[in-house]
């Protein structure tokens, strides 16, 4: 059975070295996915590859049917799910090119569609960890053994979109402990909790957040520092998917095991 699935975000369409060998058009309860996912192997693992914007590019951040695109995967058996993300750096470590390994989620999203369970059945799951630490301690390991750098740790503050920033917003994202944002991690961080899917994040900084230069931002400068690290996003994939233990070991698996009321 396929497992591991891959989300890509801005810039990051296709993963080089990946073999396609269907694509699968899915119908969900909460709609159409962004597009058809792509099911393959890469590096002799068999992994499923969806394109977030879609593709062309065309989707925006705020109409993505995030419920849709996780609930695909889950459908496709899918247990663990990577998600690459642009994102604009904040903290003084963050610059432009660094591959940041999330531990933290500040969402600042407003009104996207959030839950699987938005009628009779009421379910709290657990975020303290919005992230799966065992996927994370994978990644890191892959990262050392590929010669990867990463940053270990970092608060994702999530926002709307799909405008950017004011300066006065990031500097405020910076007093509240974000280290970096962008517009798309929530709610696939939660809505592959609520899935009991194990969710990682690799997140790409392609830009100084607003304000933190002077240089004015443009999307231009986010497409192509992501096509300029796609391979090294690609190398830590491949030997991420051959550290990642066969068997789930965390709470991830048992995220619904006392959630509903
Ligand atoms: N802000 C929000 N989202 C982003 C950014 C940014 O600066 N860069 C890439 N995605």
């Amino acid at each position: 059975m396929v497992k591991i699935g891959v989300v890509g975000g801005s810039g990051i369409y296709d993963i080089p070295g990946f073999t396609i060998t269907e694509y699968k058009k899915m119908t969900t309860p909460f709609g159409d996915p962004s597009d058809t996912y792509r099911l393959g192997e890469l590096s002799g693992v068999k992994v499923i590859f969806l394109p977030r914007h879609g593709s062309p590019h065309h989707i925006p951040p705020h109409q993505i049917n995030y419920r849709a695109n996780i609930w695909g995967f889950k459908e496709l058996g899918v247990e663990r799910i990577i998600s690459v993300n642009a994102v604009g750096g904040i903290s003084s470590e963050m610059n432009p090119g660094t591959i940041v390994i999330p531990d933290q989620i500040i969402d600042m999203t407003k009104g996207r569609k959030s839950t699987f369970y938005d009628s009779d059945d009421v379910v709290h799951i657990d975020f303290t960890e919005p992230y799966c630490n065992e996927m994370r301690k994978s990644i890191f390991k892959a990262g050392k053994k590929s010669g990867i750098a990463l940053m270990k740790s970092g608060t994702f503050v999530c926002v709307d979109g799909p405008r950017l920033e004011t300066k006065a917003e990031i500097a405020f994202f910076k007093s509240i402990g974000a280290d970096v944002v962008g517009m798309t991690v929530m709610p696939e961080a939660s809505l592959a909790r609520e899935g009991e899917l194990c969710f990682a994040c690799v997140a790409v900084v392609t830009n100084y957040a607003a304000g933190i230069t002077e240089k004015r931002l443009t999307t231009t400068e986010v497409v192509e520092m992501m096509r300029r690290v796609t391979g090294q996003v690609s190398d830590l994939l491949i030997e991420t998917f051959h550290l990642i233990p066969d068997r789930r070991v965390c709470p991830c698996k048992d995220a619904l095991r006392e959630a509903r009321i």
